[in-house]
């Protein structure tokens, strides 16, 4: 009876600190989102050195995003401030824009936390920090920063590398995430080999193009998979056989292929596995691969569900983040610069014209990279209110 009385009372107890707890997690979740802000909210009436940047200050679809101007940035010890000459969009650009309970849990619950968008850049070295070795002022450079659709950006010694001298601002700007996650995708996640029979199920997109190219360098035989209107891009790229997935599902064909490399996920494991050699890879480029793109939880789920299969079967299927690399943005400018591997560029807009070019890429049909470049002393032409 004793007993009883005492786990009755640690059982109330319990359920009291429980209530407690989730009370005081209830508050706390209030006071963060409605303290969670950003420097849109608080803007200065004057600015020291006006820069022009893209910005946004809230979630939402790409036309919450504006150009503004901002304090021109100032590097710390470890980073070097570069002149943009040109930057390029990915798809992070559009997912961080987003309204979804991920972005907002890592990104700033009520607002974004940093309102700077763009991560690939290319530009000309204008100062440096007092750590800083590898680079001067007029060094021409690209590689990965916060904040790239701007006049200038800050990215750190770290995230850049040389620009080799006939590679335009352009075509090193379209080069970082894509390229890198091309590479790496296929290199280190898809051990491809030549010979190799290797499907790139979204071959015309950003990371696409350049899959299709690298794959061919390292002597594979690429299925490019993409719909009508870029049958002829794809072949002119190098793929040997082309599948409009328009006409044709290629996981419904008699082929089998050593490597798929997916950047869309819009086949569910089983479908994909069908078409796999008995040990084959499949790539999922990012995080997709659940069969529902863009959508965050299709992607924690499929992440799980690739890593399970991976176990149980000698099919495998790799899930991967890109990480930024030195040696692999060197060695893609090097491709480029011995003529092995060529940008597509779709469309090159100015500054200005960002919220449309993000806009055009959120559409999910863009062909190959969409470049920005920053209009040359147009900060001169229109000041600050
Ligand atoms: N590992 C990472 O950290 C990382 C880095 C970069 C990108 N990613 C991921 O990689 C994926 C691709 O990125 P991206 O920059 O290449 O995107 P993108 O430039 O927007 O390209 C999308 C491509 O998908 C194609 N597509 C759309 N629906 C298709 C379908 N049903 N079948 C085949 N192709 C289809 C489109 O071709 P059509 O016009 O012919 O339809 C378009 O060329 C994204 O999911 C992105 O999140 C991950």
């Amino acid at each position: 009876m004793k007993l009883k009385r005492i786990l009755k009372r640690i059982l109330k107890w319990t359920a009291y600190a429980i209530l407690l707890a989730l009370i005081v997690g209830i508050i706390l979740l209030c006071v963060g989102y409605w303290r969670s802000t950003n420097e849109c909210d608080h803007k200065t009436a004057a600015l020291n050195i006006p820069m022009r940047a893209i910005r946004y200050c809230d979630y939402g679809s790409p036309d919450v995003v504006k150009l503004d101007y901002v304090e021109k940035p100032v590097p710390t010890d470890n980073q070097v401030l570069i002149k943009v000459r040109a930057a390029s969009l990915n798809a992070l650009d559009v997912y961080l824009i987003r309204d979804s309970w991920l972005t907002r849990l890592i990104f700033g619950f009520r607002k974004p936390k940093d309102t700077r968008l763009g991560r690939d850049v290319a530009g000309q070295v204008e100062a440096v920090g007092k750590n800083v070795t590898q680079f001067k002022p007029g060094d021409e450079v690209f590689g990965i920063c916060r904040g790239a659709l701007a006049e200038y950006a800050c990215p750190s010694e770290r995230g850049l590398v040389m620009k080799p001298p006939n590679v335009t601002f352009e075509q090193a700007a379209s080069l970082p995430i894509a390229g890198l996650t091309a590479l790496q995708g296929l290199r280190d996640q898809g051990k491809i080999q030549p010979g190799q029979k290797v499907l790139i199920n979204g071959a015309t997109g950003g990371v696409g193009t350049f899959a299709v190219q690298i794959a061919k360098s390292f002597g594979a035989e690429v299925t490019a998979v993409c719909s009508t209107r870029n049958v002829e891009l794809v072949r002119s790229i190098g793929a040997d056989h082309v599948i409009d997935y328009t006409k044709e599902d290629f996981t419904k064909t008699d082929q089998r292929y050593d490597l798929i490399f997916d950047n869309v996920g819009n086949h569910s494991f089983s479908e994909r596995r069908r078409v796999l050699n008995p040990k084959g890879i499949c790539v999922l480029a990012g995080m997709g691969g659940a069969g529902v793109r863009g959508e965050a939880i299709g992607r924690i789920v499929g992440g799980f569900t690739a890593r399970g299969l991976s176990s149980f079967t000698d099919q495998k299927f790799a899930q991967y983040m890109t990480k930024m690399s030195k040696e692999d943005l060197t060695t893609l400018g090097d491709l480029i610069q011995v003529g092995k591997l060529k940008p597509v560029i779709e469309r090159t807009y100015k500054l200005d014209d960002a919220p449309e070019a993000l806009r055009h890429l959120d559409e999910g049909h863009a062909r190959g990279k969409i470049v920005i470049t920053s209009n040359k002393g147009a900060s001169n032409e229109h000041k600050p209110n």
